[in-house]
C-alpha cells in the first residue's frame, strides 16, 4: 500500500523564507496532480520576515493552509485576504495573477503549508478564483481518538468547504491520540499522500513509523489505514485525480507545452497579467 516514503529537503524560497519541500524537487518533481508540497515552520523571524513579495502564477492552483501566525495576501486586481491560524486559501490562478504573501508579525511562530495543484489544459486560462475559508467554517469529525478537519472532499459523511475544483481533491488535517487509528477512503486511481506534521505515523499495518517532515506516497487502493504510535500524531492527508497530461513548468508557470510557457513569460513581461485580472 505504501509506495514510497520521501524525506524532503530544507530550502529557501520567496525573498529568503526557509521552508521544507517534499514535492517539487528534482527527484520528485510532480505527483500528478500535485506539483509542490512545502511546509514553513519557524519561530525565528529572520526565517520568514522577508515573505513572498510580488510574483505571478499561471496555469494551476495554490493552496495555503495556516497553522500558526498570520499572512496577508494581496493581488494585482485588489483582492486582499488576511490568513490567520486555521485558515485555508484555495486560489485558482488560472490565466494569471500577480500577488504577494507577506507575514503580519515580527516575532513568534509562523507555521503552515503551501501546496500547488495542477489544472487541466481546458482550465489553465480560466478566470482567477479565490476560496478563503476561516477555521470556523471547516468541519471537524471525531472518531475514537482521532479528530479530522475536512478542508476539501468528504470524510465521515461530512463535506469540506472547498468546492468546484477539477481534480476532486481530498484535503484532511488528521490528529490522532497515542495508539489511535483512522481509516480514510480514497477513490481508486487517485493519487494519495500523507505528510507527517507532528509525532510519528504508521501508514499501514506493519509498516515502520514515518517521522515528522516525511511524506508517504501511497499506491493505488481505496483506503488508507493510518495509525499513531506511542505518541500522538498529526498528519495532512491529500488525494486527487491525476490529470495524465504533459507538464511544462518553469518557476511560477505550469502549462502543457513549452510554447505556452514562453507565452506566459511574454504576457507577464508585457503586463497582460494585471489587465486580465
Ligand atoms: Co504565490
Amino acid at each position: 500500500m505504501v509506495r514510497r516514503v520521501h524525506g524532503g529537503r530544507a530550502i529557501s524560497e520567496g525573498a529568503g523564507v526557509r521552508i521544507r519541500r517534499t514535492v517539487g524537487l528534482p527527484d520528485l518533481d510532480v505527483l500528478d496532480p500535485f506539483l509542490l508540497f512545502d511546509e514553513f515552520r519557524s519561530d525565528d523571524a529572520a526565517d520568514y520576515l522577508a515573505g513572498f513579495p510580488d510574483h505571478p502564477h499561471r496555469g494551476f492552483e495554490t493552496v495555503t493552509y495556516m497553522l500558526q501566525g498570520r499572512m496577508e495576501h494581496l493581488d494585482s486586481v485588489g483582492n486582499r485576504g488576511n490568513l490567520g491560524p486555521g485558515w485555508v486559501q484555495w486560489m485558482t490562478a488560472g490565466r494569471g495573477i500577480i500577488h504577494s504573501e507577506m507575514p503580519q508579525q515580527e516575532r513568534g511562530l509562523m507555521w503552515g503549508f503551501q501546496i500547488w495543484v495542477n489544472l487541466p489544459a481546458a482550465q489553465k486560462m480560466t478566470a482567477p478564483r479565490y476560496q478563503d475559508v476561516p477555521p470556523e467554517q471547516i468541519p471537524e469529525v471525531a472518531i475514537e481518538g482521532a479528530q479530522v478537519k475536512v478542508l476539501a472532499g468528504s470524510f465521515g459523511g461530512v463535506e469540506g468547504p472547498v468546492s468546484g475544483v477539477s481534480t476532486s481533491p481530498l484535503f484532511l488535517d488528521v490528529s490522532m491520540d497515542a495508539g489511535a487509528s483512522c481509516e480514510v477512503s480514497i477513490p481508486r486511481g487517485h493519487t494519495a499522500l500523507c505528510y507527517v506534521v507532528t509525532g510519528a505515523l504508521s501508514p499501514s499495518l506493519g509498516h515502520l513509523p514515518v517521522e515528522r517532515g516525511q511524506l508517504v506516497i501511497f499506491g493505488d487502493g481505496d483506503r488508507l489505514a493510518l495509525a499513531a504510535g506511542e505518541a500522538a500524531c498529526r498528519c495532512i492527508v491529500l488525494a486527487g485525480a491525476p490529470l495524465g497530461e504533459p507538464v511544462a513548468r518553469h518557476g511560477p508557470f505550469v502549462m502543457n507545452t513549452r510554447e505556452e510557457l514562453v507565452q506566459a513569460f511574454e504576457d507577464f513581461r508585457s503586463g497582460r497579467f494585471v489587465e486580465g485580472g
